[in-house]
This record gives structure tokens, sequence and C-alpha cells, in this order.
């Protein structure tokens, strides 16, 4: 590794697809930086098979083992101190990010989610954007804060949303658009292109 080489680690929670296409932008040189550490609070969840197939290492922090969301919390911020990344990426981990972490990582932990934010936070967003009946929906990257879904953006893509959309077909459709989005947000934050004012987040030239 270069010395100067920045370094990321991706918390999941399940199949992983998002984590995959940070891999592949990674092995393509398209984010410059390395992936060194894949963290997981659920057994058996893909994204760890993912992870092991490309030989990257993997960290399993297993939430039911642990008495409450402290301990579980405070296991997590030993291991993210003693990797000390340049960032945190949040890939389809379903699970708030306590305030201890968020303070001692600020600006430093990003997340996907897949509605157009500020709408449909929390749980189950495509599920919210089909029984609203909104016509268009998308994902979003932002970065974390104390808030659920609530700090600045960084990139959003949309979709439309037909008639006939099923929860799953409007899943797919959103899904397709975070592969491109989360990737590209990661390659600027990596190579310093953000700067963040407030509540903003501006792309330097
Ligand atoms: C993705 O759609 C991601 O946006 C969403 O979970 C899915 C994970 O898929 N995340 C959230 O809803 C977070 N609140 P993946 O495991 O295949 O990347």
């Amino acid at each position: 590794m270069w010395l100067d080489e920045k370094s990321f680690v991706v918390l999941v929670s399940g199949r992983g697809s998002n984590l995959q296409a940070l891999i592949e932008a990674t092995k393509l040189g398209f984010i410059s930086g390395s992936l060194s550490l894949v963290i997981s609070d659920t057994p058996g969840a893909y994204a760890l098979k993912r992870a092991e197939k490309e030989s990257i290492p993997t960290c399993l922090l297993d939430y039911q083992t642990f008495s409450g969301k402290k301990e579980y919390e405070t296991s997590l911020l030993s291991v993210l101190e003693q990797v000390n990344p340049s960032l945190i990426c949040l890939a389809g981990y379903m699970r708030m990010v306590g305030r201890t972490i968020v303070s001692r990582f600020r600006y430093r932990i990003l997340n996907i989610h897949p509605s157009l934010l500020p709408s449909f936070p929390g749980l189950e967003a495509q599920r919210q954007a089909v029984e609203y009946g909104v016509k268009v929906s998308g994902c979003t990257v932002h970065l974390v804060d104390e808030g659920m879904d609530t700090g600045p953006i960084i990139g959003q893509a949309a979709v439309p949303v037909h008639d006939s959309d099923t929860v799953e077909s409007l899943s797919e459709r959103i899904l397709e658009q975070e592969h491109r989005v989360y990737p590209e947000a990661v390659r600027l934050f990596l190579g310093n292109k953000l700067e963040i004012m407030g509540r903003m987040v501006k792309i330097k030239e």
C-alpha cells in the first residue's frame, strides 16, 4: 500500500450489493483508496462472503451477543479506532450509528439510503414511497450525523415510480442507481473533492 493511500471500511448487515459495487470501483481504480475492512453486525450476512471472496479482511460483531447497544458500540468504536480509516461507509447497515462514534468520526461516515431524502427516512423507504403514491423516488448518499438519515447530502439519483410497481420492482430500479451513485460519492470523498459548509456539500472543481 502507498503510504499516502487512503483507506475505508464498510459496515454491512445483509446482501452486500452496494459493498460489491464499492469493491468493483476500487479494483478498477475508479476509487483511489483501499478497502481495508468489512464489518458486519449480522452473522451469515452474504456481504461477508463477498468480502472473503476478494480477500478483504472481515470482522463480525454479532449484535445479539452483546448485552446492549452501548456494549456493541464500544466494541465497534474500538475496532474503528484501531483501523482509523479515512472513511466509513454504511452499505445496507441496518442500525443507527451511536452518538459517540458519529462525533469521533464526524463527517467521515457516509450512508446510502433508498429514497430521495428528506422524504422517507428510516426503514423500508421503498415501501413508504410506493404506499405514499409518489411518482418519483430514488436514492441518496449523505454524511451521517446524529439524526435518522438527516446528514448533509452528497449525491442523489431519481427514478420514476410506475403505477404497476411493487416494492420489489421499485427497489430494483433504485438499487441500480445506488450502485452508480455510491462509488461516485466515495471517489469524491477520498479524492478530497467535497467541501462541507453546514448542510451544503459542494463538489470542488
Ligand atoms: C440498499 O437498498 C440500501 O440503500 C438500503 O438497504 C439496501 C441494502 O442492499 N439501506 C437502508 O435502507 C438503510 N436504512 P445491499 O445489502 O445489497 O447493499
